[in-house]
């Protein structure tokens, strides 16, 4: 005879922003750069900044690298790079709002001189001076990106993400941190030696 199982606490609903992640991720499209049209690989869904520190302390970014942002959004990240960290850092990002957008905030912050945003295609991106790579995309994106991220980083890069794993990949480190009510988590890869 199976034991009652004792009542459990009520689930809670996801709090808004996982619902909100979760549908708009259902409506990624493609994206028109200039003349030609490119796949969305995510929706806009800004990390949370005490999320962007945690990950820019997990990857060990130190004074004077290059980091960059693939899909950078407002350029949260690229700021937060160049400001705390003394570091160079590039945003690459498919929406022409929001690279205006990140270019305000790189002004408005004081960090012209080492931050820049790319209008681009993130598949499409030279990563070989990278030191740092970071990401907030979804897993099936980080999968299309995975070729390019072994062809172009070098040994000891590391590779930050943002609640998505890169599949075939182990991390190095995992951390978790709360934001806006829930909990967020953050994978660091480094490249072996090739
Ligand atoms: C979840 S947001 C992350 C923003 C920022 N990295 C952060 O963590 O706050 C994903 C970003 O990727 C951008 N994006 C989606 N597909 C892209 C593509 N193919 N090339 C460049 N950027 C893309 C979106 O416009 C969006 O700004």
């Amino acid at each position: 005879m199976p034991h009652p199982r004792p009542s459990s606490p009520r689930r809670r609903v996801p709090p808004l922003p996982l619902a909100v992640w979760f549908f708009s991720a259902l409506t990624v499209s493609a994206q028109p750069i200039g003349s030609h049209r490119v796949q969305s690989l995510a929706p806009y869904v800004p990390s949370p900044q005490n999320v962007v520190e945690e990950m820019l302390i997990a990857s060990g970014l130190k004074p004077g690298e290059t980091l960059y942002d693939l899909g950078s959004g407002d350029g949260r990240i690229v700021v937060t790079a160049v400001q705390k960290f003394k570091a160079k850092a590039v945003g690459v990002e498919i929406s022409e709002r929001l690279v205006r957008l990140a270019n305000d905030n790189i002004r408005n912050a004081g960090v012209a001189e080492r931050a820049k945003i790319v209008t681009g295609h993130l598949l499409e991106v030279d990563l070989s001076d990278a030191d740092v790579v970071t990401l907030y995309l979804l897993t099936t994106s980080n999968e299309q990106l995975k070729p390019n991220l072994e062809k172009y980083l070098k040994p000891g890069a590391r590779v930050v993400s943002h609640d998505f794993q890169i599949p075939g990949w182990k991390p190095a480190t995992v951390t978790r941190v709360v934001a806006h009510n829930r909990e967020h988590t953050i994978y660091v890869y480094r490249m072996p030696a090739r």
